[in-house]
């Protein structure tokens, strides 16, 4: 039995230890906001926070994650309001096709948590997940526009 902690709430669960987090993330207990891309730690799609670091959940073992506070996009915001960066992502119209845009998001939560004023380069050097649709010039605005 495995014990995860997701958006405060504690999940106990049947994996082996070397289970991708991302499988008990998605399909164990259902939260699918959390999307597979490569599989291969590569493209982001699959970014969650655990303990408030942005992390690759596909390449993450669920024995890796027992014990720490894991964050997805389900419970970045709260019940009341959307978290900053989502509601830039919204005003600043990021998504095209929409499916990696919320490791997207998580990405760039971790950023601002850490750096609440990041430079362009800064920005460019961290925001490294891959968007099939070309909307990085978005995705950067709203990250600058979420750090004002
Ligand atoms: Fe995890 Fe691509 S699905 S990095």
């Amino acid at each position: 039995m495995t014990t995860l902690l997701i958006n405060g709430e504690s999940h106990e669960i049947e994996a082996e230890d070397d289970m991708p987090l991302l499988w008990a993330i998605r399909d164990v207990i259902g939260y699918t906001g959390t999307k597979f891309g490569c599989g291969m730690g590569l493209c982001g799609a699959c970014s969650i926070h655990l303990d408030g670091q942005v992390t690759r959940s596909c390449i993450t073992p669920v024995s890796a994650a027992e014990g720490k506070a894991i964050t997805t996009i389900e419970g970045l915001g709260s019940e009341q309001s959307l978290h900053p960066v989502q509601q830039a992502w919204i005003d600043q119209e990021v998504s095209q096709c929409g499916y990696c845009q919320s490791g997207q998001i998580m990405a760039a939560a971790a950023l601002l948590a850490e750096n609440p004023n990041p430079s362009d380069e800064e920005i460019r050097a961290k925001m490294v997940n891959y968007c099939r649709c070309g909307t990085y010039q978005q995705i950067f605005a709203a990250v600058k526009r979420a750090a004002q």
